[in-house]
């Protein structure tokens, strides 16, 4: 048995576990442990392996006196504090590809059942009812999809886009505009991409220069038929700002698998008749989920076993471990 004990505070597949014990690793699998007992038993850890639903908090490192790495079981990063956790020396890891088909995936998933009502028709259908004429759809051929985002998920999504003989308009300031014509995709700022999009769909990370990203002004100049969908992260898309222009109707629908606050409480988007949601499973598939499982094992235990930094997001600290 190595000396590291690693806690896996959410569900992650098997294969997580598998590895880590494999290497003689002590895991303790608490996938249903509270904020508050969190803070109470990280002292005993090494090693912090999170999905997104666990805070990790300032609070929940510094308590973490033996925290050594934190392993995110996915991409996003925005649960964990990264400026803490580099400040106290703790290496941070995530999974940073492994999941971009699935997410992928699920925005067209909801981009269709947008465009043809599925969940009102599901619903409509098992309440007994045979409605064909409630539920008439639009085509995605021919129509404008925008992009806000151009990393991995989002070119995944514009390659499915143009298969469906979308016309696609990306927003991306990190991008070269030779990798817009690479990639099939038009290149506009965000005003221009809510003035001419049909579909619009968010793929960038929640940081504090993509905090409410899009918020009233870009709704005031969308077309009214538009339909936007959100398997990013709550914060980019201003909620407040959202929910009026769906309930006023000065844009036509919304389908959202992420929410400022998970769970949502309280939330009146999910009141609204053109909101489709899901419980952000953009990355729950069983491939990306054994993907990411095993990816974030390995990256935990290379770095306890053999301080190897592959992939590392907080170089910064080897920096200060060096000097
Ligand atoms: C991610 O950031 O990887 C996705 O949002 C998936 O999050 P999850 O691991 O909590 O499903």
């Amino acid at each position: 048995m190595s000396s590291f004990k690693i806690l896996i505070s959410e569900n992650v597949a098997e294969i997580c576990v598998s590895k880590l014990l494999e290497k003689n690793f002590e895991v303790a699998y608490r996938s249903d442990i509270s904020a508050d007992e969190l803070l109470d038993i990280i002292r005993d850890f090494h090693g912090l392996i999170v999905r997104s639903a666990t805070k990790v908090t300032s609070e929940v490192i510094q308590a973490g006196t033996k925290l050594k790495v934190i392993g995110r079981a996915g991409v996003g990063i925005d649960n964990i504090d990264l400026d803490t956790a580099t400040r106290k020396g703790i290496a941070v890891f995530n999974a940073a590809s492994a999941n971009t088909l699935s997410a992928a995936e699920h925005t067209f998933a909801l981009m269709l059942a947008l465009a043809r009502d599925i969940p009102k028709a599901h619903i409509s259908i098992h309440n007994g009812e045979w409605n064909r004429s409630a539920f008439k759809g639009v085509e995605l051929f021919g129509k404008t999809l925008g992009i806000v985002g151009l990393g991995k998920i989002g070119r995944e999504v514009a390659t499915r886009a143009q298969a469906f003989k979308m016309q696609t308009l990306g927003c991306d300031p990190l991008i070269e505009t030779g990798d817009f014509e690479r990639l099939g995709v038009e290149e506009c700022d965000l005003h221009e991409l809510f003035r001419r999009s049909d579909f619009m769909t968010v793929h960038v990370p929640l940081i504090a220069e993509t905090k409410h990203l899009i918020t009233e002004e870009h709704f005031a100049i969308a077309k009214s038929s538009l339909r936007i969908i959100n398997t990013a992260r709550g914060g980019v898309i201003d909620e407040s700002a959202l929910f009026r222009a769906l309930e006023s109707g000065r844009i036509a629908a919304a389908a959202l698998d992420v929410f400022e606050e998970e769970p949502p409480v309280n939330n009146p988007l999910l009141e609204l008749e053109n909101v489709v949601t899901t419980p952000h499973l953009a990355a729950s598939t069983n491939e990306a989920q054994e993907k990411v499982a095993a990816e974030i094992a390995e990256s935990v235990a290379n770095f306890l076993l053999e301080k190897r930094t592959d992939n590392i997001i907080n170089a910064q600290i080897l920096d200060r471990n060096t000097a």
